[in-house]
């Protein structure tokens, strides 16, 4: 586990777009192409508002979310249209790059399929295959939830879907699952406010309770995984 402590919000963003650009412009060179998989909330927004200055090969790269809310996408509360406001609307990147998770009018279990399907064509994947996204940013809550996977709920057994629907109190919502994350080439937290502070200790302790704080399973196999925390954090 990489740890790198940044002074403020803004540092941390960064901090979190070179790791990022590396990687990215790394994975073109390679394969063509890069996968990137957002983060919701608040804290990756200061991040997408720096994206939006760069500019990188937009028609190479391929972005994807995490975990979306089941609204509209043009919601206040849609991640989608939080990542649009800041950062694409603000870039040359083809729509066609643009792969937000569906919401109504289909059920979030038809969602969550059709999501599936797609990740399934796009990444070429036989059946029981899981992607692996080159870059996968998350956040967490001060819950130790991370995209949509809180505490005590059914998507955190979910070991054999790519996409899933979780469950914030009755509240449905579409995530990646697990092992999704955990195939990941680079996973990235991003964690920011004194509030986490337990949950950012609870989740990184050597015998973490994944139930209880979900972040702790988000242990990729054999990609990276960091952890950009505000000093606050760790206060
Ligand atoms: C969402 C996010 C969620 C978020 C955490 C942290 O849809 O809200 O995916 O998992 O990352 O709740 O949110 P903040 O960055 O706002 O603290």
């Amino acid at each position: 586990m990489n740890q790198v402590i940044c002074p403020d919000a803004d540092a941390l963003a960064a901090q979190a777009l070179m790791l990022i650009q590396k990687r990215v412009l790394a994975a073109i060179d390679q394969q063509g192409r890069a996968t990137l998989v957002l983060a919701g909330g608040s804290t990756p927004r200061r991040l997408y508002q720096q994206m939006a200055t760069q500019s990188w090969p937009w028609q190479q790269i391929h972005l994807f979310w995490g975990d979306e809310r089941f609204v509209p996408h043009d919601h206040p509360e849609s991640n989608y249209r939080m990542a649009r406001e800041t950062w694409l609307d603000h870039v040359a990147i083809p729509a066609a790059n643009i792969h937000p998770m569906p919401t109504t009018p289909l059920t979030p279990p038809e969602a969550a399929a059709a999501y599936e399907r797609e990740l399934q064509a796009f990444f070429g994947l036989q059946p029981g295959a899981f992607p692996t996204f080159d870059v996968i940013v998350l956040g967490m809550g001060e819950d130790g939830h991370t995209a949509s996977l809180f505490p005590h709920t059914a998507a955190l057994q979910v070991c054999d879907r790519i996409v899933t629907v979780g469950q914030k109190g009755t509240e449905p919502r579409l995530t990646l699952t697990i092992p999704t994350f955990n195939c990941g080439r680079c996973v990235l937290f991003l964690v920011a406010g004194a509030n986490k502070a337990l949950a950012y200790a609870q989740v990184t302790a050597p015998l973490a309770d994944g139930e209880r704080w979900p972040a702790a399973l988000i242990r990729p196999q054999s990609g990276d995984l960091w952890w950009l925390v505000e000093s606050s954090v760790l206060a």
